[in-house]
């Protein structure tokens, strides 16, 4: 076997985004374009010489040769060992937790998250560091930093290996390792709850459904629930992953998941419903007729941690990214603890769960996880509410009714503007950032300007600094209207309108969030110009 060294040119446009390098999959499979991003991968952290690494994906079209194209690079490039998935599959939260587990370097995951699978949709590699987590803003930085000047990549002259088979092989002087990419994952839940409570629970009959929407999950749920805890067969559905997640789009929200919310609101629904996403880090959770928001989630979660084991002992603290509504500051003000607020993205999060900072963490777009890894954890997330309906015995509609009496309610929707013209999308932020400064102590649509600002992190554990990560408008009485442009996106701009209104009057707990947002909906067409600026009459996706 020979170890080539391959003459290439820099291709522009290999910005690491929110979540890794995302394109559609035919820029992928452009020449070089994989080999490029790869070498910069390995070269901009300081190189792959004797290192380990997990590799794995969403087995989304494309999954299968480009895991053969990392392997045969990291030989090249000297690494000692790959960890794969079978099938090249794992899901987000699994890789973390093998790289945590085998104490590697890091890992390569291969995935476009919810983004549509196939040969015209979407392709993504993203690059994890030894905690686990996504790599840090100044990494991505170094690797988009070496994509702009690599001139040759490493390629071993190699047969496909057989990622169908478990146990040890080797690449050229690499050792390969495929593991049953469910098992250590299955360990680390069963550590954290208590699964012979789950397993009583759906002996008595419990009723769930879990859409697993084509996508990597489909595996895991299946042996989790429906094998460890005794869930009847079929409470698993769509569970065969599919390179182009049966043409869906593997987003675990009402919008696409429309068939688990018909299911969960028919008259006979089941007890609980759970979805989650085309890596399996994503979550969506209702109960019989009862959709609870990620932001909602994350809150409840918070208030009925010590009902589970892994967090008996009470939390840290909690951490959530700007834009997610402020209920788990709630939670955590009434605990007595401290909530962190972040910029979009995941990679936010790593400092404050290495740095013993934050228990729980989450986004508004689908995202719950713990220290227990470094990535969001859909399963995970399914498994909590699991055993704390267990323990609490009552229905989720009872949950969330105990938890918006106690807490107050915080109205949440997000309204996302997708593949508008990129020109028009920067100017409507160029034209809100703008009036920030004069819009405190302004009446706008009904509601007062308490403050408003361009949002700017300063991460606590490390000191660096983010800036530009969203416009923010906070109104009296707890209103608040966000504004940013997505940074996981492959077609054009999406703009992102993250809407808050505050409700503390438990006679109006059981409103329409679309109504109980009016003010805010309208606030954010008066400042923003929306319908103007993106020439659309309504945004395409409400969650
Ligand atoms: C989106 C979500 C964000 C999440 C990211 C990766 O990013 O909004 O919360 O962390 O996907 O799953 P965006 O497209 O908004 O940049
Ligand atoms: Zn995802």
């Amino acid at each position: 076997m020979r170890i080539h060294t391959v003459p290439t040119q820099p291709i522009a446009g290999q910005k690491p985004g929110t979540s890794g390098l995302r394109k559609k999959t035919p820029v992928f499979m452009q020449p070089h374009y994989l080999e490029n991003f790869v070498q910069a991968i390995f070269d901009g952290t300081g190189g792959a010489a004797g290192k380990t690494y997990v590799l794995g994906g969403d087995g989304r079209y494309f999954n299968d040769r480009a895991a053969q194209v990392i392997l045969r690079m990291a030989a090249a490039n000297g690494a000692a060992k790959v960890i794969v998935g079978r099938n090249a599959l794992l899901s987000t939260p699994a890789a973390s937790n093998l790289i945590r587990q085998r104490g590697t370097d890091g890992g390569i995951i291969m995935s476009a998250s919810h983004n549509p699978g196939g040969p015209n949709e979407d392709f993504g590699v993203k690059f994890n560091g030894p905690n686990g987590g996504p790599a840090s803003e100044t990494v991505t930085e170094t690797i988009f930093a070496v994509t702009k000047t690599l001139t040759e990549y490493r390629m071993l002259d190699a047969q496909d290996v057989d990622l169908s088979r478990l146990g040890s092989s080797t690449l050229g002087a690499m050792a390969i390792e495929v593991v049953d990419p469910v098992a250590d994952y299955e360990a680390l839940m069963a550590s954290l709850f208590d699964f012979d409570k789950l397993r009583a629970l759906f002996a008595g009959g419990f009723r769930m459904r879990f859409d697993a929407m084509h996508a990597v999950t489909g595996p895991y749920a299946k042996a989790i629930l429906e094998g460890t805890l005794g869930a009847p067969a079929g409470t698993v559905v769509n569970a065969e992953p599919s390179p182009d997640f049966g043409g869906g789009h593997p987003d675990p929200n009402p919008i696409w998941a429309k068939t688990l919310m018909d299911t969960m609101y028919a008259e006979d629904a089941p007890d609980f419903g759970a979805a989650s996403d085309g890596d399996g880090d994503r979550n969506m959770i209702v109960g019989r007729h009862a959709y609870v928001t990620p932001s909602d989630s994350l809150a409840v979660l918070a208030a009925n941690a010590t009902l589970v084991p892994a967090y008996a002992g009470g939390l840290k603290g909690v951490a959530r990214s700007m834009p997610t509504s402020q209920a788990v500051d709630r939670v955590a003000a009434q605990l007595g603890i401290a909530c962190y607020e972040t910029p979009t993205g995941w990679k936010f999060f790593g400092n404050l769960l290495d740095a013993g900072r934050a228990t729980l963490c989450g986004e508004e777009s689908a995202g719950t996880g713990s220290d227990h890894v470094r990535e969001k954890d859909g399963l995970w997330a399914v498994l909590f509410w699991l055993n704390i309906l267990a323990e609490r015995k009552a229905p989720v509609t009872q949950v969330m009714a105990d938890h918006w009496a106690r807490y107050g309610r915080n109205y949440y929707s997000r309204h996302d503007y997708e593949a508008v013209d990129s020109a028009a999308a920067n100017a409507l932020m160029d034209a809100v950032r703008a009036q920030i400064e004069g819009l405190p102590g302004r009446a706008v649509a009904g509601l007062t300007v308490e403050a408003a600002d361009e949002f700017a992190y300063d991460d606590p554990v490390d000191g660096s600094r983010s800036e530009g990560q969203g416009l923010r408008v906070m109104f009296e009485g707890g209103g608040r209207l966000v504004l940013r442009l997505s940074g996981t996106g492959t077609e054009g701009a999406t703009l992102r309108v993250y809407l808050e209104a505050l409700e503390n009057d438990p006679e109006r707990m059981a409103l329409d969030p679309q109504l109980a947002l009016g003010d805010v909906i309208a606030a954010a067409e008066a400042i923003a110009g929306i319908k103007a600026r993106t020439g659309r009459g309504g945004p395409d996706v409400i969650t």
